[in-house]
């Protein structure tokens, strides 16, 4: 994929297509891109490699890029394998490279790779605000903890006014993949279920971002960003700080025999016909999971219907809760329908998950259904419906 940024900044990543689960957990239809730049000047500095499920082609672009020039520098803005996997491979093509981290990456590096032929003279451990000259161009580095990993830092050359920002704003899909969704529905899914726990560290990042005049956003996963920009860095603002970027409801069902199902699809009716516009119903059994995260965190309510199951929650119900606690899912408010034929226990067993969150309202009536929802069980569910809808 040729992607253009400048005379001296070169895209030298690649697509890959055929992953069948990002990070083992994300299925990836239109695949992911790993992005690596390179920057031209007196001296050359490789921004990141690949995954080394890329590295043939990474290799292939890298030296048509230098056109007989070496890499003097290589910037280690992540240690996380899809972008650091290939660096055992760029110190064989260029054994006098010198690798550019921070303490911490040079800490996990060995951890990676135990026999790296690389000494002490060619690392340059660099600081909160430290830079280093290319010749016109001048690399800035800012130290970005937990916006993944804890050795997360971002580059910002200040010539042309690009930000490398790592994982911020990467996106899933192939950058030949016109996603016709637009960047942020992709964006959206990545963000929450890779970085969502941090959002802290997100909001400390772009208030370091807010002090600089920036042009161009080159992330490693997802497409170059060089417009609008102030829409991509809006909506990092509002997913990090957990408030909710759309009014709507996620109804989330996880459901035995289809009983449940039916229920929270009669459901999602009711909000509809009470004027609710966005009403997402997810099957817990069957949907994305990583989606369902998704659009939990992207309106401001939630209804769960669920079977009972084992004296608790049918178990994909348990596993998003699960996915949501650990995102630092919160602010959000929630309704619950629960269904069992014989002592139903799936609506406490999810109060009991919800109420570790941080400011979750769970808003009454809980409704209980019994094996299969009846003309009776409609005054509770519109009642329900009620709440949720003038929440
Ligand atoms: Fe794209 Fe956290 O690695």
């Amino acid at each position: 994929m040729s992607v253009t940024i400048s005379e001296a900044v070169k895209y030298i990543g690649v697509d890959d297509k055929t992953i069948d689960l990002f990070e083992s957990q994300y299925v990836v239809p239109h695949g992911v891109s790993y992005n690596s730049y390179l920057i031209l000047d007196e001296k050359v500095a490789l921004m990141d490699t690949v995954d080394t499920r890329g590295v043939e082609q990474w290799e292939k672009n890298l030296l048509a890029a230098l056109d007989g020039r070496k890499v003097d520098y290589l910037i280690v803005s992540h240690l996380e394998p899809d972008h650091a996997g290939s660096i055992g491979r760029l110190v064989e093509l260029f054994p006098e490279v010198t690798l550019v981290g921070n303490a911490k990456t040079f800490h996990m590096l060995p951890q990676f790779f135990d026999e790296l032929p690389v000494d002490e003279n060619h690392k340059i451990t660099v600081a909160e605000g430290e830079s280093l000259s290319l010749g016109t161009h001048t690399l800035n580095f800012y130290m970005a903890p937990m916006v993944h990993w804890p050795e997360v830092m971002v580059t910002y050359e200040s010539s042309e006014k690009i930000l490398f920002s790592a994982d911020g704003f990467g996106k899933f899909g192939a950058l030949d993949y016109e996603d016709p969704e637009g960047w942020a529905c992709e964006a959206r899914r990545y963000y929450f279920n890779i970085v969502g726990k941090y959002g802290a560290p997100v909001q400390a990042l772009l208030k370091k971002a807010a002090g600089l005049d920036i042009q161009t956003i080159c992330p490693l996963h997802g497409p170059v960003l060089n417009e609008n920009l102030g829409y991509y860095i809006g909506l990092y603002d509002t997913w990090s700080s957990y408030k909710p970027e759309d009014k709507g409801v996620l109804v989330a069902y996880a459901s035995i025999h289809g009983n449940t199902a039916k229920a929270a699809r009669k459901f999602a009716e009711m909000l509809r016909a009470k004027g609710v516009e966005k009403v997402s119903v997810m099957d817990l059994s069957r949907d994305d999971m990583a989606e369902v995260v998704e659009d939990a965190f992207r309106y401001d309510r939630m209804v769960l219907a669920a079977a009972s199951y084992d004296g608790g929650v049918f178990p994909c119900m348990q596993d998003f809760l699960h996915h949501l606690q650990s995102k630092a899912f919160q602010n959000r408010t929630v309704g619950i329908i629960e269904n069992g034929t014989w002592g139903p226990t799936a609506g406490r067993t999810m109060k009991g998950i919800l109420e570790t969150m941080k400011n979750i309202t769970i808003v009454e009536p809980m409704v209980t259904i019994r094996s299969a929802m009846k003309e009776s069980d409609l005054p509770a569910m519109e009642a329900l419906a009620d709440v949720i809808a003038n929440a």
